[in-house]
């Protein structure tokens, strides 16, 4: 097999007018990415020679945004039509081979269509669908024989064309160095003043070629976001076909239409996710996870058989097997768990290391600590982690048992087996094995009165 060579140009030059926002178009964000980034990945997937991105409205910010990938950016300084935006490409195309034009605002693009479509493309090929209502769209008009003789604007359209309901997509797959004769042929002489790229398919068809066409059946898949409602539209669809592909791996979805995933989610076998979950980055689920309701996990990975209930929130967090984490735990950057550990509501942990066994369970911070095995941490216990400059860490050794309300202010150890009374702050290292408090003694007052509002 030869293989020739492979540019893809993504045009992204557009306002978008409609989306009423100084951000441009393809930086609104489906699933958590922006547009752009969507198509980006599905060219990646066609193992192009180049991928070239035409952009114009917004300036820098969208080359800003892919700084780190490898691209060729192509500025359009003016909009004068999809024909302007493909010859601003010309200079970065190969010479051979073929070029595939794709939209920056169409972020479900189906690769295997465009595949289907490069394989039946010689020297132009059409990606087309039908619409139940066509209006806007250009139409493909066709000759008694089936074949694509042209594209029809909508506002350049007769009455009998725009009752034509198969459509142009946008995406083409044409000859490289045919495109550059076509384009160089253009004229903008059509009801919007453009350089229509749309009129390389009759100048195709008077240079004698014949024109193929690939006509898709998942709409979704060539819908461009032109509008707020357009891109909720298509988040929706992403999304329920996330929540499809988790259900045929044996997820229990209380409801796949609530469910939000912003990147990757890997899971076990029989996991359940109740309902408002959004996972956010690379998040990892083994076997038997249950996760309640309303939970925001970003960038984590959690361990066979644990728990987690409602309203939990962790970012960057290591959890092992069988632990009880929530309701309304806060799991910060750093914090790794050991088997069985429990943390409970509204405590917060960041940079901490638990071992196994041990128990947070109501109202504490714990930051920049280790904590041993089989620890107990009472109610509304605090590490004083920061003196206001630099920050120190805790060290809670195997079984100690730290009384609720205390204050640990770092850098401090509590050693193994120790038992801190509860109200205390500790500010020295607590022996192993002893009962260490640094309460008053309490007294009581006799005949002591409460002071009274003074009237004036
Ligand atoms: C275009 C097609 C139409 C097709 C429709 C599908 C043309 C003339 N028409 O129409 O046949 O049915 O898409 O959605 O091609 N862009 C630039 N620079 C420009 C103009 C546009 O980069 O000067 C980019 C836009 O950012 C957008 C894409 O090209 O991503 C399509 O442009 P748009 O103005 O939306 O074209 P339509 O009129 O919708
Ligand atoms: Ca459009």
């Amino acid at each position: 097999m030869t293989t020739s060579t492979l540019n893809i140009v993504i045009l992204a030059a557009g306002k978008g007018t409609r989306m009423n926002s100084v951000k441009p178009k393809v930086l609104h964000e489906l699933a958590g990415r922006p547009l752009l980034a969507h198509v980006i990945n599905a060219a990646r997937q066609l193992d192009p020679d180049r991928i070239i991105v035409v952009y114009g409205y917004g300036g820098e910010t969208v080359p800003e945004t892919f700084k780190d990938e490898n691209l060729t950016w192509v500025r359009q300084s003016e909009q004068l039509g999809t024909g302007h935006a493909v010859q601003q490409a010309l200079p970065a195309l190969a010479e051979d081979g073929k070029t595939l034009i794709l939209l920056g605002d169409v972020p479900l693009l189906n690769v295997e269509s465009c595949r289907k479509l490069l394989q039946q493309t010689l020297q132009l090929g059409l990606l087309t669908v039908r619409k139940n209502d066509p209006t806007g769209y250009g139409r493909i008009v066709r000759d008694a024989q089936g074949r694509v003789n042209a594209i029809v604007e909508h506002k350049d359209a007769s009455l009998q064309q725009r009752t034509i309901d198969e459509v142009n997509t946008g995406i083409m797959a044409v000859d490289s160095s045919q495109l550059k004769s076509w384009l160089s042929r253009l004229k903008n002489h059509n009801a919007q003043g453009e350089y229509y790229l749309t009129d390389i398919v009759s100048l195709a068809v008077e240079d004698g070629f014949s024109v193929a066409s690939e006509t898709t059946s998942d709409e979704s898949s060539v819908e461009g976001v032109n509008s707020k409602q357009d891109l909720a539209g298509l988040e929706r669809v992403y999304q329920l076909r996330k929540a499809t592909a988790l259900m045929q791996a044996g997820v229990t979805l209380n409801d796949p239409f609530r469910i939000d995933i912003r990147g990757d989610l890997e899971v076990g076998r029989d996991v359940e996710i109740d309902i408002g979950c959004i996972f956010e980055g690379r998040v990892s689920l083994a076997d038997g996870v249950k996760i309640g309701a309303y939970c925001v996990i970003r960038d984590s990975s959690i361990g066979a058989g644990t728990t987690i209930a409602p309203f939990t929130h962790m970012d960057q967090v290591r959890i092992a097997d069988e632990c009880r984490i929530g309701p309304y735990a806060r799991l910060r950057p750093g914090t790794e768990l050991s088997a069985d550990t429990h943390i409970g509501n509204f405590v917060e942990l960041k940079n901490t290391q638990v071992d196994v066994g041990s128990k947070i369970n109501h109202l504490s911070y714990v930051g920049d600590t280790t904590v041993g095995k089989q620890v107990n941490i009472g109610a509304g216990t605090i590490t004083c982690n920061y003196d206001g400059a630099n920050k120190f860490r805790t060290v809670i050794e195997d079984h100690a048992f730290i009384g609720s309300d205390s204050q640990l202010v770092a850098p401090v150890t509590i050693g193994a087996g120790a038992t801190i009374g509860a109200g205390s702050t500790i500010t020295k290292d607590a022996p192993a094995g002893e009962l260490t408090l640094s309460r008053g003694r309490q007294t009581t007052i006799s005949n002591w009165k409460r002071p009274v509002k003074v009237k004036r």
